[in-house]
């Protein structure tokens, strides 16, 4: 290949090494935290940081709120790898980008992928500071994580007849009620963004079956199923969808709500870490 048709990406079994040095812990579990989710971070104890600026082959993230780094440490006593700040493809981005952060996580250990993001709520009951476990999602965002050549340890034509854990599902769900947080299952809607959609869009996705409207997350899930990791996600609305509340919406309501939102997604996480590492999940 002629030098200048080499294209740089990230390099996973690089940034996997730094990480688990630095880190210094095995971890099995990867949390994704989302935008204005990152206060969670702050419930990782003893952690270490590696920003993805320093790790090989990552551009720095973009988006306001969006810190981009990894953190090793521990929530509720469980090993955990964090990460705080995703790429998404409206970034301009490439679906080697996309995907890295997963890839380094599975390279490191962790064998169950958590992600959290924000949504707009479509389905009535799923008001702004409801938290959602999605149970199913429909790809909406026309592009392809998978895009390219199949990577090492990765199907070339994943299953997706269950995406999300159904037992992750249910320790989530027994978390959620000992901690006296409402959670009710539903279905995300993934575009591609940065725009936020139209009314017309949201009554499109409405009528496709989409409960919520986020533009992250099922690029990750596909991507983790297609490496054989487990996967559990939950959205916390932010704002009503385009049409359906008092009028426009702005990034930072969005940002600010999530921070309120994610105190009691927190408390949740916090519940379920222990269930899953005391079922064999982490
Ligand atoms: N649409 C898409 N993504 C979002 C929204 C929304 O209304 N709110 C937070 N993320």
């Amino acid at each position: 290949m002629a030098e200048r048709d080499r294209v740089e990406g990230p390099r996973i079994g690089e940034c996997a090494r730094m990480v688990a040095e630095e880190g210094g812990l095995r971890p099995s579990v990867h949390l994704v935290l989302g935008s204005g989710l990152a206060t969670l971070a702050d419930r990782v104890e003893g952690a270490v940081h590696v920003h993805f600026s320093r790790l090989p082959g990552f551009p720095g993230t973009s988006v306001e709120g969006h810190e981009g780094c990894f953190l090793v440490g521990r929530i509720a006593g469980v090993p955990v790898l964090v990460q705080s700040g995703r790429f998404h493809f409206y970034e301009g981005v490439g679906a080697d980008v996309v995907a890295a952060p997963v890839r380094v996580g599975r390279a490191v250990g962790a064998e169950t992928l958590v992600l959290t993001n924000a949504v707009g709520g479509i389905r009535r009951d799923l008001a702004p500071g409801s938290i959602m476990l999605v149970d199913d999602h429909i790809s909406l965002g026309f592009r392809a994580p998978l895009a390219g050549p199949a990577a090492d340890g990765e199907e070339r034509f994943p299953d997706m007849s269950a995406p999300y854990d159904p037992w992750l599902m249910e320790l989530a769900e027994a978390a959620a009620l000992q901690a006296g947080i409402p959670l009710s299952r539903g279905t995300y809607g993934w575009v591609g963004g940065p725009n936020f959609e139209t009314p017309a869009e949201v009554r499109a996705l409405r009528a496709t079956g989409a409960d919520v409207v986020g533009m992250s997350t099922v690029p990750e899930v596909i991507v983790a199923r297609a490496g054989g990791q487990r996967v559990l996600a939950f959205s916390v609305v932010t704002n009503a969808a385009a049409g359906l509340g008092d009028g426009a919406i702005d990034h930072e309501e969005v940002m600010a709500y999530g921070e309120g939102a994610g105190e009691g997604l927190g408390v949740l996480l916090e519940g379920l870490l222990p269930r899953m590492a005391g079922d064999g999940y982490g």
